[in-house]
């Protein structure tokens, strides 16, 4: 018998077509475009060789006791693998790999230079705004913004998707950049005058605070009360990392006492809910976890999430192996 492939969500084609295409595997699709219900997913994943699993799916001891000794490989369709228990996957020897790339990183550097703008010109307010007909006339103080050229931009991560929002911003908009991440950077403190400081000194001067670290132990909360604190009243945050990178009840307090000026979220502490909170307050944005949410980005990560599996049963190590 073929070795089965799991796919536990209808994901873009081009993928599932190069997985339909390798006859050495027998490609099963949960045929549906809502997350598989847990207990589906216990029972589906049992004998498979490999998963594609949905950022999403828990991938736990209790998914891989559930799947059972022939699960060999997890391919996450995601850059973040904080839904993988990497150390009992290790533990088992199965191999999982993620879907990073340039393509990944410049969507969602674009969803976060949206969001800023979105916020600075107070798009998602304004709409509503004529969509509920109160629009009776231009007015010299109407739902005035702020200008984001000249600003200071602090990125928290210069990773990849990081330095593509430097780029955009200080090619295109003329901001000052300030940076933190574990180490300084030669080449954006070279091309875009990006100065490294520290996350207290970033918070303090920022006027745009844009999240890009991954979630980890030592990120979990990197921003709570003590750091909103430090920010100046007229500032943004802006997150499209992961929800608990901020303590999401400090981020609620702070706008509600008006300590920062608003927020543009992508992520949320404890997805899919959002606070009802968050969703009245007319400084925030929020997007429904879609930064990386465009047709060709989609189509990429479905690609190389085939790759990596098609990559493991040639015998190689998948090109996005997470170690
Ligand atoms: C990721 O890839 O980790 C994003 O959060 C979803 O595309």
């Amino acid at each position: 018998m073929k070795p089965r492939v799991f796919v536990s969500r209808i994901i873009p084609d081009e993928g599932l077509k190069m997985l339909k295409r390798d006859k050495r595997v027998l490609l099963d699709v949960y045929e549906h475009d809502k997350i598989i219900p847990r207990r589906e997913l216990l029972r589906r994943v049992k004998g498979a060789t490999a998963l594609l699993s949905i950022l999403t799916d828990k991938i736990d001891k209790e998914l891989f006791e559930a799947a059972g000794p022939s699960l060999k490989m997890v391919a996450n369709y995601a850059v973040g693998f904080d839904n993988v228990d990497l150390k009992e996957a290790a533990k088992r020897g199965i191999t999982v790999s993620n879907t990073p790339g340039p393509e990944i990183a410049e969507t969602v550097a674009e969803h976060a230079v949206a969001l800023i703008f979105g916020l600075a010109h107070r798009i998602v307010e304004a709409d509503q705004y004529a969509r509920d007909g109160k629009y009776h006339g231009w007015g010299p103080q109407l739902l005035l913004g702020t200008d984001v050229i000249g600003k200071t931009l602090g990125i928290v991560g210069s990773g990849i998707i990081g330095k593509g929002v430097i780029r955009r911003m200080y090619d295109g908009f003329g901001v000052k950049i300030l940076y933190t991440n574990p180490k300084p950077d030669e080449e954006i403190e070279k091309r875009e005058h990006a100065k490294f400081c520290t996350l207290e000194e970033l918070l303090k001067q920022s006027d745009f605070v844009s999240l890009h670290v991954p979630l980890l132990p030592t990120t979990r909360h990197m921003i709570g009360a003590k750091q909103l604190r430090l920010m100046k009243k007229t500032a943004y945050l802006i997150n499209t990392s992961r929800g608990p990178v901020i303590d999401e009840k400090a981020l609620i307090a702070a706008l509600q006492r008006k300590q920062i000026a608003g927020a543009g979220l992508d992520v949320y502490e404890t997805e899919p809910e959002i606070s009802p909170i968050l969703l009245k307050l007319p400084n925030v944005i929020t997007t429904p976890h879609t930064a990386s949410a465009t047709i060709e980005t989609r189509q990429v990560m479905s690609r190389r999430a085939a790759e990596n599996i098609i990559a493991f049963f040639d015998g190689k190590v998948p090109p996005n192996a997470v170690k």
